[in-house]
């Protein structure tokens, strides 16, 4: 008999997602965040209610097409944000939403960072419209190995795809492979994500 991947917590928010936008729903929210990404096979959308005063998220809904990973770690991500200002937003990791959820499977990681970011997206743009640039996070990826252009996102999407050691990112970004020089870089960036989704470091 086959047997779910997922933990209970992880079954329960997909079967029954908290905060989710119904289409004829009128929810009137103040900023709203869009990200797409084929890997994952879809786009996700996000949308924030926030107290100005205060600069708090007082109700948020997001609608997405994508996995049950994308589902279930939106919806507990969507239930941790009440009450929450908008700078706590960016100090929200994947270890967190991990965490609340009771773990997912390695090779579905990725997929939970699109709420997050859409989520982000939220809060830059309502730092836009309420002229506050100098609070906006820049989320343009930096290229490491120029060489080979391979960026920051694309280290961080080899993590969550899999890679523990830099062996494994070479391989699956081709990282260093020419001149070499990017190699420090490269670790550095590796041991940031390592830490920063799973909490481990760089595994030989
Ligand atoms: S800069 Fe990465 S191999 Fe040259």
């Amino acid at each position: 008999m086959s047997s779910w991947l997922y933990s209970e917590k992880v079954k329960d928010h997909f079967m029954n997602p908290r905060n989710i936008m119904f289409d004829d729903e009128d929810f009137e929210y103040d900023a709203k965040g869009k990200v797409g990404n084929i890997k994952c096979g879809d786009e996700m959308v996000f949308y924030l209610k926030i107290d100005p005063d205060t600069l708090t998220i007082t109700d948020c809904r997001w609608k997405t097409f994508g996995c049950a990973s994308a589902i279930a770690s939106t919806s507990v991500l969507s239930e941790m944000i009440k009450g929450m200002t908008l700078e706590d937003i960016y100090n929200i990791s994947n270890v967190d939403i991990m965490n609340e959820l009771g773990g997912l499977p390695d090779n579905k990681v990725h997929c939970s960072v699109l709420g997050d970011k859409a989520l982000q997206e939220a809060v830059n743009n309502y730092y836009r419209g309420h002229g506050m640039e100098d609070k906006v996070h820049d989320t343009e990826s930096r290229i490491v190995c120029e060489c080979l252009n391979v960026s920051e996102e694309e280290i961080e999407f080899a993590v969550l795809e899999g890679a523990r050691n830099y062996y494994q990112l070479q391989e699956m970004t081709k990282i260093g492979t020419s001149c070499g020089k990017c190699e420090e870089d490269a670790r550095e960036r590796l041991a940031f994500y390592l830490d920063k989704h799973f909490g481990v470091k760089e595994i030989d």
